[in-house]
């Protein structure tokens, strides 16, 4: 079947999905596999023309769905557990005690995973928490993840990873928090239902508001997919979204000094993170 996308609609929607999304989409690099969904969207919708698509993704999706169809096939979800430990390990040796002590403690202390796809990486941090043992002990801390992708949002409260995914745990973390399956390993009750999972776009400002005030904010592998003017958009979301004296980590090919001025750099054990 011929693509129903043209080259030129190819602009019209990589616009639309760009300002919506903050992805944006290069014609060399993401045509084939965005005309290739419009094919099959269309087949299931049994419309016959790329401009009825774009009309109902438009003005005729009132709850969402066509949209959040689009992004579930766009997005990419590469993840895995203990992915950059050492952050992991500054967070609980490092950040998570300093916070400590300066938060009043009768006051949850709050971080957020954006974006967290699959759950490794909110998971990754209750591992290293539980594991470390010390601050969890003395006080309330609730990990929130968010991602634009309901499909990973609905894997990540399963439970369920693949060898792959879990393969930088250390084995005797793997033994003591995980179940083999025959189909990967399932997280085991004590920890399944401790990250609050939720659908979220980060240019929503209304979801953004609604998830409140956090102290430290992990945004890792997610702004190499937008360009400056979107980066800097995100950057200023979380430096309303945080406390002050919160943190945000990003990942290792992300420089928030590239992005805004506003955070103040430091770098804890070779690792840099922001404080506001
Ligand atoms: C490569 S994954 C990174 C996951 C994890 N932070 C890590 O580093 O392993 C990038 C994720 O960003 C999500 N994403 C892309 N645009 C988003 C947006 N506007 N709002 C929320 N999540 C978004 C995608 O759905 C995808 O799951």
């Amino acid at each position: 079947m011929a693509h129903l996308l043209s080259v030129e609609n190819f602009a019209k929607i990589g616009e639309f999905i760009y300002r919506k999304s903050g992805i944006f989409l290069e014609k060399e690099k993401h045509y084939d596999k965005l005309a290739k969904y419009v094919n099959s969207r269309a087949r299931d919708l049994e419309i016959d023309s790329f401009r009825k698509y774009f009309f109902k993704l438009r003005f005729d999706d009132e709850v969402g769905d066509e949209f959040q169809a689009l992004m579930n096939a766009i997005t990419v979800n590469e993840t895995y557990f203990f992915r950059e430990k050492d952050q992991f390990e500054v967070l609980v040796n490092e950040i998570l005690p300093e916070l400590h002590e300066t938060i009043p403690s009768d006051r949850t202390l709050r971080i957020l995973s954006s974006p967290c796809s699959t759950g490794e990486e909110p998971y990754s941090m209750i591992l290293h928490i539980v594991e470390e043992g010390e601050v969890v002990q003395k006080r309330d801390i609730e990990v929130v993840g968010i991602d634009i992708d309901s499909t990973v949002i609905e894997k990540a409260i399963v439970g369920l990873f693949s060898d792959r995914s879990v393969h930088a745990i250390p084995k005797g973390i793997l033994a003591k928090w995980f179940d083999k399956k025959s189909l990967g390993y399932q997280l085991g009750e004590d920890l399944n239902g401790s990250v609050n999972f939720q659908v979220a776009n980060i240019f929503d400002k209304v979801q953004m508001r609604k998830l409140g005030k956090f102290d430290v904010i992990f945004s890792r592998n997610m702004l190499i997919y937008f360009d400056d003017t979107s980066r800097k958009e995100v950057a200023m979301t979380f430096y309303d979204m945080l406390n002050p004296g919160g943190y945000v980590f990003l990942g290792h090919a992300e420089y928030m000094s590239r992005i805004v001025s506003v955070f103040n750099a430091k770098k804890v054990n070779n690792t840099l993170i922001y404080q506001k």
